[in-house]
């Protein structure tokens, strides 16, 4: 199965995933079987392209912290781990046993779950236990929509000076731009996006990969 992006169309998203470095068995595994575990909910894990996107810009960025807020089935969180520097660490928030077990399952597969930490509660609560010290150069915010805002107000003062904040899902299909759309997600994630652009720490730029990836570097 291909997670498609409504941005982009069917023929497009199969050219440039062929186009693009391809995933290895282990990732193709893991979508194979969230696939079948969990037909309603495989929608949320990242495309592939944007995985190799991830794990390109984490060895770009020569990242040792990184931070993940929603997991999932594991899927963006190999992606960043591979793309770690030697001794890096990934540490990943979720509130779901049943979704991380299958993670787990494919971090050790991967040869990656000695770098994953995974943290199993709120994500705002584990971050609030968090030192406030500027500890990560790459983070991924792919959780509950509505909370964004407060996730981003507990991230952005831990990323060290020139760390990289990648943010999933903020162009919502396209229904950013539709008045009509107003569901709570979409509005949390007009209020999102006027909320980064509008962060001075920051310098972002929005990209249309799979359902938006926000892209933010600290100052
Ligand atoms: C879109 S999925 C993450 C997909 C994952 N990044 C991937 O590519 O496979 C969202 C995840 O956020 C988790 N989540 C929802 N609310 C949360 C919260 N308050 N704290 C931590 N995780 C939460 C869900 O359990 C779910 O696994």
């Amino acid at each position: 199965m291909t997670r498609r992006s409504e941005l982009v169309s069917e023929g497009l998203q199969e050219y440039l995933v062929t186009h693009s470095v391809a995933p290895d068995p282990v990732l193709a595994e893991l979508a194979v079987e969230t696939a079948s575990r969990f037909p309603d909910a495989a929608g949320m894990q990242i495309g592939p392209e944007q995985g190799a996107f991830m794990t390109m810009l984490t060895q770009l960025a020569g990242a040792t912290g990184a931070l993940e807020i929603g997991t999932f089935t594991g899927y963006s969180a190999i992606c960043v781990a591979r793309g770690l520097a030697d001794g890096g660490r990934l540490t990943c928030c979720d509130v779901s046993e049943e979704w991380t077990s299958v993670a787990r399952k494919y971090w050790q597969r991967a040869g990656l779950a000695d770098r994953i930490d995974l943290k199993l509660r709120p994500a705002l609560e584990t971050l609030q236990a968090m030192p406030a010290t500027e500890s990560f150069d790459i983070a991924f915010i792919d959780a509950d929509k509505t909370g964004y805002v407060s996730y981003w107000d507990e991230v952005v003062p831990r990323m060290r000076p020139g760390g990289v904040i990648l943010v999933d899902n903020t162009l919502q299909d396209g229904r950013v731009i539709e008045p009509a759309s107003q569901d709570a997600n979409v509005q949390a994630i007009r209020a999102f996006n006027d909320h980064v652009i509008a962060d001075e720490r920051v310098v972002v730029v929005l990209l249309p990969i799979g359902d938006g990836l926000t892209m933010a570097r600290k100052k």
